[in-house]
């Protein structure tokens, strides 16, 4: 079965072998690797590797993982946003990147709410989505906000970080936004 989903000016598939390289790429930023990765810093090429290959397992493990994030316009590769659930997680997770050169467009919620959508539906049991954020993460907190997530005041340590847990109960979400 093909999975993808389209936005307005977005469309959403699977994170495949053809996006290591792109996501490599965004993943050593330092821009995005800010907030990501223990005191901001850049991982190796091949630690990145390795991320990438666990995204892919990811969805062979679990059936669902991070959506690459393709503009209709251009076909660029402009990021990840999707449910992300690894062993040890505190729940069913929206997470969003997108490469730097594309911020400030609105593709992180655009897709967010898309994928959100898409989670619920696929799993009618599950009660809230959340996202893990770091607490000077000012962008994600925006996208947080704009999709309707609020901070629930829980917390989850990742490696030395100590993230914020934000939510959106299905309920409300769906009642809002449908
Ligand atoms: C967080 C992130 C996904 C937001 O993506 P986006 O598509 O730019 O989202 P938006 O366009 O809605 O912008 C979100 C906020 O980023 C800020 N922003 C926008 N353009 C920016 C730019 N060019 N440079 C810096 N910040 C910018 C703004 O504060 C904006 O909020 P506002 O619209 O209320 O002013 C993106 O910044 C990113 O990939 N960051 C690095 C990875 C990361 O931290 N991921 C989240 C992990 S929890």
């Amino acid at each position: 079965m093909t999975i993808q989903l389209e936005t307005e000016r977005l469309l959403l598939r699977p994170m495949n072998e053809h996006d290591v390289e792109p996501h490599i790429d965004m993943m050593r930023d330092p821009k995005v690797a800010k907030f990501l990765t223990p005191g901001g810093a850049v991982r190796s090429r091949a630690d990145e590797w390795r991320a990438a290959a666990s995204v892919l397992g990811h969805w062979r493990i679990r059936g669902y993982g991070w959506f690459s994030v393709l503009e209709k316009q251009t076909g660029a590769w402009v990021g990840r946003v999707g449910p992300w659930m690894p062993e040890g997680w505190p729940g069913l997770e929206c997470g969003w990147s997108i490469a730097s050169g594309h911020w400030g467009k609105g593709y992180a919620p655009e897709a967010a709410m898309a994928t959100i959508r898409w989670t619920f539906d696929r799993f009618p049991e599950l009660s809230r989505i959340i996202s893990v954020i770091e607490p000077e993460n000012a962008n994600s907190q925006a996208v947080a906000r704009k999709i309707g997530e609020t901070n629930t005041g829980e917390s989850f340590v990742l490696w030395d970080m100590k993230l914020e847990i934000w939510a959106a109960e299905r309920a409300k979400w769906l009642a809002r936004f449908g």
